[in-house]
């Protein structure tokens, strides 16, 4: 749990933490030590301009995000320096164990006016204070802000990039030393690669020991202002740490260091579904030229092809891998969303997710002792909660108040408004096969009856239910997951609506005079095809749980069918497709317990990427998981904490099956 920052701000607005009885930054000019000691610390223009051909990713990690100072400074810098001399992409990571919450933030940042434009739009897409990592994009994804709200030792053992300049700004050593400590400054050089430096404003004998001790070469330097003097570092290269290189911290059959990538940056995406429209917006936006084969006429025609869907986190009772990527997904997603504003048919209207049953109690029970900011998550009662709908309910409820729908295929038709992206209509591919660099993709042209080849160094396998197709990724397990929406005629009462209503299913307010709700939910079926019947059951269930909101069986009709492919863990696969033989030869031995620094690193089908199994909620997750996709592609950090990217690797099952082949192997 989060406890956020306790500060005092002076007269002149400058931050003092009660909790470290230390400031947030110098008390002379903030702004200016932050570019002296920082920024010029690690030489950044400097090196920047060195370069014949700009950076791609320059990586900067912070530990000390406070107020984002550092981190708009930093992007200014960037955005006035020439586009030759500068990286195409800044990333910035900065880790936060005490958040500051963002109404005193958007106090302490109106002092600097020549951050405006910056500061704005960082406070827009300001994350609330709930730990993990939040991926904040902004000017086009070339500045990407991944902030880590957790303590620095948690985040650094999970971050899994190399990183190019480090800024090391947690209060003075000696009242913040945990965060100095050789455990932190080791962690630091795992992830640092021979051309990173380092700055930071302290001059403290230990630190400069302690990073001497874990491979870098430490200089001082004249301090900021008043002060003596500060450090900077080169790491210096060391085997050990050159070996893991971009991926340190991951395992090896779950690590992509050994991801080959093409120079082309075009990309052929199978599908025309939401999964398939954010990954060719992510790697739109970074330059890459999409192709996008969807073999009807339009988009968003199957399981993306509701009237209306949701968009929410899902909360569970304890803290869970599972809370943590659908929380970050949500988040992510909202911020995308209202980048696109009235450009997609949605609204974040809320959502009340009625305490209904004993399970919802117990959850509600648990929620409340977790102390979740009221500003993500609230636990209203009865009367609060029917006040908020506008319309009698019968239960309490947790109120998510940034809960949306979306219109999905507004969504779609947004993404793809891109001058990187194409799409062909009436596509349908068939099979994959790698010849010399290239993935050729034959299929058919649905339109003209005539036969399609495609070629492409990347392909990224987006195709919905139709997941297990081809052969590279047929064992792949899936399950397929029918389910029908419903429509229901608003009436005067219902009109009141005011918020998503949630329950076994859900209720969405008042679009274009109706109601979309549902949605049936049938295991192992691949039945697409609309029936009444399900529409009763829909009836039935929204009328038990919503009596009072006054919808007849007359006022129905059927919605839309399709099918969820859902996978047996519920999380989708998202990253590049496991070469099985490899995997197999080299990691069927991982019942003995070796350490896994002692296998070789994954192998890959190189140029071919699955991206599917989002079940029934991948309207909330595939925007994070095509920017983790993309990333990838790109060669960039990625956006979740390796725990996540271990669950969403491509290769998890394989793995836990040839852990369970050597150990029944073993026994007999
Ligand atoms: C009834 C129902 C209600 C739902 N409600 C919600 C909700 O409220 N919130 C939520 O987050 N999620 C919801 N979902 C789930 C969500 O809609 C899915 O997770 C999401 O749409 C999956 O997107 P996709 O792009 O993977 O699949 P799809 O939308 O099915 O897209 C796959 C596309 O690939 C195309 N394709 C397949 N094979 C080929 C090929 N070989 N060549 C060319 N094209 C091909 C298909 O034509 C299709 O257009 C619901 C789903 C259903 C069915
Ligand atoms: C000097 S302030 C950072 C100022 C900041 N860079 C800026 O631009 O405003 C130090 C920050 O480190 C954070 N911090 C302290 N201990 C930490 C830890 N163990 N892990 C992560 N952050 C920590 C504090 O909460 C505080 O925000």
């Amino acid at each position: 749990m989060i406890s956020p920052a306790n500060i005092q701000e002076d007269e002149h607005g400058i931050p003092y933490s009660t909790d470290y009885n230390d400031c947030y930054y110098s008390r002379n000019n903030g702004l200016a030590e932050s570019r002296y000691v920082f920024q010029e610390g690690n030489q950044l223009i400097e090196r920047w301009q060195a370069r014949e051909t700009p950076y791609h990713t320059f990586v900067i990690a912070e530990t000390g995000f406070g107020t984002g100072l550092n981190f708009l400074a930093t992007w200014k810098t960037w955005h006035h320096t020439e586009k030759k001399n500068r990286p195409k992409i800044l990333h910035f990571i900065s880790i936060e164990k005490h958040p500051i919450p963002k109404s005193q933030l958007v106090r302490i940042l109106s002092y600097w006016d020549e951050l405006s434009p910056f500061s704005n739009k960082l406070l827009e897409s300001y994350p609330p204070l709930i730990t993990g990592l939040h991926r904040l994009a902004f000017d086009n994804h070339q500045v990407i802000l991944t902030l880590c709200f957790m303590p620095a030792k948690q985040a650094l053992a999970s971050l899994h990039y190399t990183i190019d300049a480090w800024y090391l700004d947690g209060f003075a050593p000696a009242k913040n030393p945990d965060l100095w400590d050789q455990e932190t400054l080791s962690a630091i050089a795992k992830l640092s690669h021979k051309n990173t430096t380092l700055a930071t404003f302290t001059a403290a004998s230990l630190v400069r020991k302690q990073l001497i001790n874990v491979g870098f070469k430490v200089s001082k330097r004249k301090g900021f202002a008043k002060k003596r003097e500060m450090l900077v570092a080169q790491f210096t290269n060391n085997e050990d740490f050159e070996k893991s290189k971009k991926y340190p911290t991951i395992k090896a059959w779950f690590n992509y260091s050994a991801l080959k990538r093409h120079p082309s940056k075009h990309v052929v995406i199978i599908g025309g579904g939401i999964a398939a429209c954010q990954a060719a917006w992510h790697l739109a936006q970074r330059g890459w030229q999409v192709t996008l084969l969807e073999r009807h006429a339009d988009l968003a025609q199957e399981a993306s092809g509701n009237l209306a869907g949701v968009i929410s986190p899902k909360m569970t009772a304890k803290p869970s891998i599972g809370e943590d990527f659908y929380l970050a997904s949500f988040l992510y997603v909202l911020q995308q969303l209202q980048q696109f504003a009235h450009t997609v048919d949605w609204d974040n209207c809320g959502l009340l997710q009625l305490v209904h049953n004993k399970r919802e109690k117990a959850r509600w029970e648990a929620l409340k002792t977790r102390e979740i900011p009221e500003s993500f998550l609230k636990l209203l009662d009865k009367k609060q909660a029917s006040e908020l709908a506008n319309i009698d309910l019968d239960y309490s409820a947790n109120y998510f108040p940034k809960s949306a729908w979306v219109n999905p295929k507004s969504f779609c038709k947004r993404l793809t408004q891109h001058s990187n992206i194409t799409i062909q209509y009436y596509h349908e591919a068939l099979h994959l096969e790698k010849n010399n660099n290239a993935w050729h993709i034959t299929g058919r042209n649905k339109a003209l009856s005539t036969p399609l080849i495609i070629k492409s160094a990347y392909v990224i396998i987006a195709n919905g239910k139709e997941a297990q197709q081809f052969s590279q990724n047929r064992h792949l397990p899936f399950m397929p997951v029918a389910g029908q929406s419903s429509l229901a005629k608003s009436n005067t009462y219902s009109k009141n609506l005011s918020c998503i209503l949630g329950h076994e299913g859900y209720f969405i307010p008042d679009y274009k005079g109706l109601h979309c709700f549902g949605a049936t939910f049938n295991r192992n079926s691949i039945d697409s095809s609309l029936n009444s019947e399900k529409t009763d059951e829909n009836f039935l269930q929204a009328q038990k749980y919503l009596p009072n909101i006054g919808i007849t069986r007359t006022d129905c009709e059927n919605g839309h069918a399709a099918v969820r492919m859902a996978t047996p863990d519920r999380f989708p696969y998202v990253g590049a497709l496991p070469n099985i033989d490899y995997y197999q030869k080299h990691y069927s031995d991982l019942h003995q317990g070796k350490y896994w620094k002692d296998y070789p690193p994954a192998n890959y089908l190189n140029g071919l990427f699955i991206f599917a199994g989002f079940g029934s909620r991948g309207l909330t997750t595939t925007a994070l998981c095509a920017e983790m996709l993309a990333a990838l592609l790109n060669n960039e950090p990625l956006p979740f904490e390796n725990k996540l990217l271990n669950q969403l690797h491509p290769a998890r099952f394989l793995i836990r099956q040839l852990k369970k082949q050597s150990n029944k192997t073993d026994r007999s």
